[in-house]
């Protein structure tokens, strides 16, 4: 498996932050940034709220611009909910699906995360599918049948050539938000472990081109060691992509 065949992808996930005008200062902040790392996918993915106040201010440059949901039908009677066709045609890029504050808190399964994955692949959009253990199922062990079971239901009726297109983000629960970072040893095994999930799906071929990232607690002080890992292919960042500096900081590490 050759890591030379994959492009990096840092992805900051906003998370519920940012008014449109806060955005505006971050955003403008990270363009003459981001500008001088190239050899890395740098992504934003920000509330709904601005993803246009987002695309408008990164034209021309090189930060791609992600929402952090899609629903699964184009259209229809869906109170609230936006659909992958309505992100693509604004110019979104990408999209988060299956986060696990979302399977936590908003009662996302692994049903919906099939269906809001085929529903952005239809669209042109290149999903970010997140998986990982709680904290319970690492101690108890059963970390890889989690992350088996819910990275196989994800790709369910998925084809090797749209798996391709799709990024994968190890993050361990446990680590989201805490400051608790995986070892990089640990991040290693279950990035590795995901990828050889995929190669028994599709192939090694396809597996060794599909992007993994990690994410939990990724920060300046602890990106260098992850990102030198075999199968660890970039980052989908929390708290440390709200700070133009800390974002930057990864961004160099990515394109070291
Ligand atoms: P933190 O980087 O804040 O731990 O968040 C990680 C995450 O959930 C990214 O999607």
């Amino acid at each position: 498996m050759n890591k030379a065949l994959r492009k990096a992808v840092i992805a900051g996930n906003w998370k519920m932050n940012k008014t449109r005008t806060e955005a505006k200062t971050l955003i403008e902040e990270l363009i003459p940034i981001a500008a001088k790392f190239s050899s890395c996918e740098t992504v934003i993915c920000v509330p709904f709220t601005s993803l246009e106040t987002a695309l408008e201010l990164t034209k021309g440059t090189n930060i791609k611009v992600g929402a952090q949901n899609c629903h699964f039908q184009k259209c229809g009677a869906y109170t609230g909910e936006i659909s992958a066709g309505m992100l693509a045609e604004m110019g979104v890029e990408y999209v988060i699906i299956g986060h696990s504050e979302r399977r936590q808190y908003f009662a996302e399964t692994d049903l919906t995360v099939n269906r809001r994955t085929k529903a952005a692949l239809a669209a042109g959009l290149t999903p970010i599918v997140c998986v990982g253990e709680m904290l319970s199922e690492r101690e108890d062990g059963i970390t890889e049948a989690i992350v088996m079971l819910q990275t196989i239901a994800a790709f369910t009726g998925i084809s090797a050539e749209e798996a391709k297109k799709i990024v994968i983000a190890y993050e361990p629960v446990w680590a989201i938000g805490t400051g608790k970072t995986a070892t990089d040893e640990q991040a290693e095994e279950v990035c590795a472990f995901i990828r050889k999930i995929m190669a028994d799906k599709y192939g090694n071929d396809t597996a060794e081109v599909m992007v993994i990232q990690y994410g939990g607690s990724m920060n300046p002080g602890n990106a260098a060691g992850l990102l030198a890992k075999e199968n660890i292919d970039g980052g989908l960042i929390g708290g440390a992509s709200l700070k133009a500096s800390d974002f930057g900081v990864l961004l160099e590490v990515a394109n070291a």
